[in-house]
Formats: C-alpha cells, sequence, structure tokens
C-alpha cells in the first residue's frame, strides 16, 4: 500500500475479478484516491479514519460452497458505506443472513436491462428505460437479507441491485465498471459522492508530489538507474526520478540498432541537453546484429535480445558504485494478480528488455513509481512533467525493436529499408491528422520477394507490410480504417522513395485471431 498517508481514499477488496482494476480507474477517473487490497489484507487494517467506502469486487468464487472468500463482518459495524459488486453482492448477502442460489438456469451473461422498484441514492438518474448492464453470474441472490431492500431487477435476477439504506450497504449483480454497461459510471459517482460524501480531490499534480516524495525518502542519498528507450513509460519515470534526485539518476540507453529511424540520437539529445539528465548512450548494434545473423525463429530473436540487452546494461552498471535502485516503467496492467484462494498478488515485470532478471542478480531493489497508473494517466504526469509531445503520446513500440517486424533474418540493408518506410508511413500518419487516432502504426518487411515494374525495369523486390490499429489496451485491436486518399498515396510515397520495396500490403487482420506485432 503506497499511499498510506493519502487522506479520504476507497477501499477496494479484491476477490479476483478480471476487471477489478477497472473499478479503481473509474474511481480514479471521478477525482477520489483508491487502493486496492487482498481480502486478508482487510484483517490486518487497524486505523479506518482515512476508508470512506469499501467497495468489494466480483470473483470466480462461489458463496454456495463451505469455502469462499470472505471479509471480516465488522466492516458493516463501522458505519462506512459499502458497494458490493457481483461476487461482492452475493457475499454481502450471504454474510448479512440472505440466501444465494447457484442456479445453470437462470445464469445471466452479456446484456440484461434493467427494471426500477424503487429509488436510491446509488441508481440517481442511473436506470432509464432502457439502460442495459453487464451480467457475468451464476450464482443469485434469491432472499434477501434483513433490512435490504431492492432497487431493481431484470428478467432473469429479481434482486440485481439492494441496499440497507440506514447502514449505507449497497450491492449490484452487473458490473458498473465495464464499459458495456452503460453509464456505469453513474453508479461510481453516486456511490462516492452521495453516499460516502467525498470530495474530488485527487488529481495528478497532488500525485505527482506525492511520487517525488517518495522517491526522496525511498532513495535518500543512493544511486538509481534506469534503462531509458524513449518510449512513454521509461521517459516519465526518468523524468520523475530525476525531479527527486538529480544526478544521482544514471539513465543508460542501449542502443541495439533495432530502433526507427533517428529514435535514439533524438532521445539522447533531449535528454541530455533539454531535460539535463545524467544519460549514458552504449552503441551495441554489431553486438546485437552479429548474435542475430541466420536467426528467423521469432522467439529465438526475442530471447536472444533479451537476454544480451541484460547482459550490455549489467556490464554497464558495474561501472558505477553505489547503486542501489533500478527503476522500471511498470505500470498497473502489467500487474497481474494471481488467481491463488489466498488472494495473494504477484508482480511481473514486462517482458520488455527483460530488465525483469535484473535486479536478483545485481542485487538492486527495485523502484516502479508508475505500477499504480494506466496509460493515459501516466501520459497525463509525462505532460505535467514537461515531456514533450512526440514521446508522451508515442505509439507503443515493442522491445525487440525491428527484429520483430522483418520477417525472417534480419540484415542491416534490410533494417535501412524499413526505418526508412516506417518514417515515410509515420510522418505521413502525423500530417494528416490521423497519428493520435491510431493505438498503433507500423511498418513490417515479408520475407518474400515479388516481381514489380519501374520505368522499363522489371524489379523484384521486398513487400512492405503496413498495420495500423485501434485499442483500448493492446489486448484487443482492430484494424484501422483509413480514408482512401491516404491509402491510395501511401504505397506510391512509399515505393517511390525507398529501394529495396516494390509492394505495400496493408494488413487487415483483428486481434484476435491475429496479434498486433507479427511475431
Ligand atoms: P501483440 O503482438 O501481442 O502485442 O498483439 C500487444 C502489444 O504489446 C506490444 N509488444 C511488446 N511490448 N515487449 C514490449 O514491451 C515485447 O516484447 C512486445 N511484444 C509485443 C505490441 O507492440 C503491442 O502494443
Amino acid at each position: 500500500m503506497q499511499f498510506h498517508n493519502e487522506k479520504d481514499k476507497i477501499l477496494i477488496i479484491d476477490f479476483g475479478s478480471q476487471v477489478t482494476k477497472l473499478i479503481a480507474r473509474r474511481i480514479r477517473e471521478l477525482g477520489v484516491y483508491s487502493e486496492i487490497v487482498t481480502p486478508s489484507e482487510v484483517s490486518k487494517i487497524r486505523k479506518f479514519d482515512n476508508i470512506k467506502g469499501f467497495i468489494l469486487s466480483g470473483g470466480p468464487s462461489t458463496v454456495t460452497r463451505k469455502k469462499f472468500q470472505s471479509v471480516p463482518k465488522s466492516i458493516f459495524e463501522r458505519g462506512i458505506p459499502v458497494l458490493g459488486i457481483c461476487y461482492g453482492l452475493q457475499l454481502i448477502a450471504k454474510l448479512l443472513g440472505g440466501k444465494i442460489k447457484s442456479s445453470n438456469k437462470r445464469r445471466e451473461f452479456g446484456r440484461a436491462f434493467l427494471k426500477k422498484k424503487r429509488s436510491s441514492l446509488l441508481t440517481k438518474n442511473f436506470i432509464n428505460k432502457n439502460n442495459s448492464v453487464w451480467m457475468s453470474h451464476e450464482d443469485a441472490v434469491v432472499k434477501l437479507p434483513r433490512n435490504f431492500k431492492v432497487i431493481a431487477s431484470t428478467k432473469d435476477s429479481k434482486l440485481t441491485i439492494i441496499e440497507n439504506l440506514k447502514k449505507r450497504i449497497y450491492g449490484v449483480q452487473f458490473h458498473p465498471e465495464v464499459t458495456h454497461t452503460e453509464n456505469g459510471q453513474i453508479i461510481f459517482k453516486n456511490f462516492l459522492f452521495l453516499i460516502c460524501k467525498l470530495r474530488k480531490k485527487w488529481n495528478i499534480k497532488s500525485q505527482k508530489k506525492q511520487l517525488i516524495d517518495k522517491i526522496k525518502k525511498d532513495v535518500k542519498k543512493g544511486k538509481v538507474i534506469c534503462a531509458l528507450s524513449g518510449g512513454v513509460d521509461s521517459s516519465v519515470v526518468a523524468l520523475l526520478i530525476h525531479k527527486a534526485i538529480k544526478k544521482n539518476l544514471i539513465c543508460i540507453m542501449v542502443d541495439t540498432g533495432l530502433m526507427r529511424k533517428n529514435e535514439f540520437k533524438y532521445t539522447y539529445s533531449l535528454f541530455r541537453n533539454k531535460y539535463k539528465l545524467n544519460v549514458k548512450l552504449i552503441n551495441a548494434s554489431k553486438l546485437f546484429l552479429n548474435k542475430l545473423k541466420n536467426i528467423s525463429n521469432p522467439e529465438k530473436k526475442r530471447k536472444i535480445i533479451g537476454e544480451l540487452f541484460i547482459k550490455v546494461f549489467e556490464k554497464e552498471s558495474k561501472k558505477y558504485k553505489n547503486l542501489q535502485f533500478l527503476a522500471q516503467g511498470t505500470l498497473y496492467p502489467d500487474i497481474i494478480e494471481s488467481k491463488s484462494s489466498s488472494g495473494s498478488k504477484t508482480s511481473i515485470i514486462k517482458s520488455h528488455h527483460n530488465v525483469g532478471g535484473l535486479p536478483k542478480k545485481m542485487k538492486l531493489k527495485l523502484i516502479e513509481p508508475l505500477k499504480e497508473f494506466f496509460k493515459d494517466e501516466v501520459r497525463l504526469l509525462g505532460k505535467s512533467l514537461g515531456l514533450v509531445n512526440n514521446i508522451n503520446y508515442k505509439h507503443p513500440f515493442p522491445g525487440p525493436g525491428l527484429a520483430i517486424r522483418i520477417i525472417g533474418n534480419i540484415t542491416p540493408d534490410l533494417i535501412k529499408i524499413l526505418q526508412e518506410a516506417d518514417n515515410i508511413f509515420i510522418n505521413e500518419l502525423i500530417k494528416n491528422n490521423l497519428y493520435d487516432k491510431i493505438w498503433q502504426a507500423y511498418a513490417a518487411l515479408l520475407p518474400i520477394k515479388t516481381v514489380g515494374v519501374m520505368g522499363d525495369t522489371r524489379t523484384y523486390e521486398n513487400i512492405c507490410l503496413l498495420r495500423a490499429v485501434i485499442s483500448e489496451d493492446g489486448m484487443t485491436a482492430d484494424y484501422f480504417s483509413f480514408p482512401k486518399n491516404f491509402i491510395d498515396n501511401i504505397s506510391n510515397k512509399i515505393v517511390n522513395n525507398v529501394k529495396g520495396i516494390n509492394r505495400v500490403v496493408y494488413d487487415i487482420t483483428s486481434k484476435p485471431p491475429s496479434t498486433i506485432e507479427l511475431e
């Protein structure tokens, strides 16, 4: 729990739902600070002053079995409002004397429509004639606990929203945190502001200050090393830590030779000259290219790059005395909650650059100042730290870089060809105001040659594949529909300007079944 001194928070008790982190996000969007804790952590809480509300998440457990995930019943006796979502609602009902039934016949997955039974602060301005909510449950509450009333029901479950007005305990069977629930945010708004009587306080500025103070406190006079790639996450981490400890932050940029055109040069001079950071650039491209010679297997490529990166980074870091910390740009979505019954959490490090293997070997402590944040929040932080837009709003880029965008064997010539094509594509997107509408766009080279004709000459050259997708989080994606004039011109631009490409194709598969990258 990082922000134990933060006042006025909502405690989200996580019972293992895939979408628990979305609850945290919705609450932060409303300007209120929240923390996610496991059920077992709740019994260890001694101070409740700052907790203004509990939210019990959904989860795979079922209260119809003998053993189920639970919380001490005392949380209902503290006068603190409680909102249970899906499993959370069933748990409230179970602990307070209601009845829950598991029913295969009555399971509800997907869209359902609410029918209002009674007015409630929780549903103020929420229920209208036809709003649909997102359901995902087999168990259902069939008998209310004492002093509870029904606020709304659906065709298949009678007790969809319930409340105990006096004790301010609420439960909803659907998931207000997912976008499929229309206006789900109103439920949280009502819970926070009308029921918990919170005020909007959380903002990125106050967060920035807290993060910087925390880094100062943790690091003291120690030294921190950070792998800077020029992507959003590592750039924000570097600026943030630099604000806290200045020259005691050492940034290492390992040039693998697999980056986009001029990217590393630009990032290096920006961080050195504009932001005055202590940055060291290591040109390791020959090393990487040698190791990748004749390697066409995607997994082998990734492994070689990951391991070599660690080797180069470790060698460099040995040159610095008194290093104690390794900074990483881990984000909230990178932290995966394990589904163990104890509800314990394990954190995995991005496969990106694979520096996750470093701390153990190098005996460094990890600093992950962004681990509570979502990408768009990181961008807000970046903006308030003065990070330039072209880094702050940059598309994601995979750790192994262009190596996984040159299908098959990698050669210096192919890297050059790809860098040129990619550069043209990205610049055209920016020029046509399309870049910011797209989650991620890139050019790739396919390992086949085809025949073309240029002037009077027959050519036999590479195929360039363009990919541009829209996505919320990279987990699923759709291809981007380009305006006709853009798609008409882009192949001409690439073929006319890049020697070595005579054909351009556009990838129109979504993820799934495809992935965003090709390898
Ligand atoms: P896929 O190809 O799995 O990619 O649909 C999903 C997102 O992850 C990025 N990606 C990576 N990011 N290291 C990273 O940091 C990697 O090895 C890596 N591989 C894929 C990809 O660019 C997309 O945004």
